[in-house]
């Protein structure tokens, strides 16, 4: 028997073609966290390959990043034809970024999945074809939506949920070690040890 789809889902999925040329004003991406020295932090985009970027900590130092660096500017673009199934828990979109070059290249985060590992890391790639649909909430946190919840047998495919798996952890990515955000795939704990919670909150400039 096909169980039935609910009629948002139905909605998303005819749209994951949709172009979200909608762009936002600048804004920041300020690490929210029990633990000092990360709260208050914000996200940078450091190299992690040709024309890839991991989303680091600004003021982390590590291997591959002995400094500081510049804080990140980010949009967040949208598209008139994606439904928002809870404006509670934000319109779906995607997270941009324009990367300086000659000519700039506009880039989106995706998140680049290790089989190994359910540490997941947001990359920013070229374009928005590898781009994964992220949310900012009422409260400006960064989250991903599903309807989903495999943690109950039957699983239920009922109301948008909000998820909020964020942490920042030194990651090793193509060559490059750098503390990163990062996104805890399920509702488990990080298996890398260096992972610590943290939240995402958007602060435009
Ligand atoms: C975001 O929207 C702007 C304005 O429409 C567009 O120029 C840019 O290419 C978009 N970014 C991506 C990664 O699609
Ligand atoms: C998105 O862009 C389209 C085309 O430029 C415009 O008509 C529409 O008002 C925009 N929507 C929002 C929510 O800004
Ligand atoms: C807080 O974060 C720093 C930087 O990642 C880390 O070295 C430290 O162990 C963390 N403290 C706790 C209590 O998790
Ligand atoms: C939107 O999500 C919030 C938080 O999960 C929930 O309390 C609310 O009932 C949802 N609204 C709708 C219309 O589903």
């Amino acid at each position: 028997m096909k169980l039935a789809l609910p009629t948002l889902a139905l909605a998303l999925a005819a749209t994951t073609a949709a172009q979200y040329y909608n762009q936002s004003n600048p804004f920041h991406l300020v690490l929210v966290s029990k633990n000092k020295t990360i709260n208050g932090d914000t996200l940078s985009a450091c190299h992690a390959g040709a024309a890839i970027e991991s989303l680091c900590l600004t003021n982390s130092v590590s291997v591959s990043k002995p400094n500081p660096i510049a804080v990140g500017v980010f949009y967040f673009n949208t598209s008139d034809q994606v439904v928002t199934p809870n404006a509670t828990l934000g319109a779906p979109g995607i997270l941009t970024y324009v990367l300086n070059a000659n000519p700039n290249i506009p880039e989106s985060v995706g998140l680049y999945i290790d089989l190994t590992t359910n540490v997941a890391l947001p990359l920013l790639y070229p374009g928005d074809t590898l781009s994964t649909t992220l949310a900012f909430d009422k409260n400006e946190l960064l989250n991903i939506q599903d309807y989903v919840d495999d943690t109950v047998n039957p699983p239920v495919a009922g109301d948008f949920e909000a998820y909020y798996r964020w942490y920042s952890c030194t990651t090793y990515y193509s060559g490059y070690e750098y503390v990163t955000l990062t996104w805890v795939l399920g509702k488990g704990k990080p298996q890398n040890p260096s992972c610590v919670k943290v939240d995402v909150k958007r602060k435009f400039i």
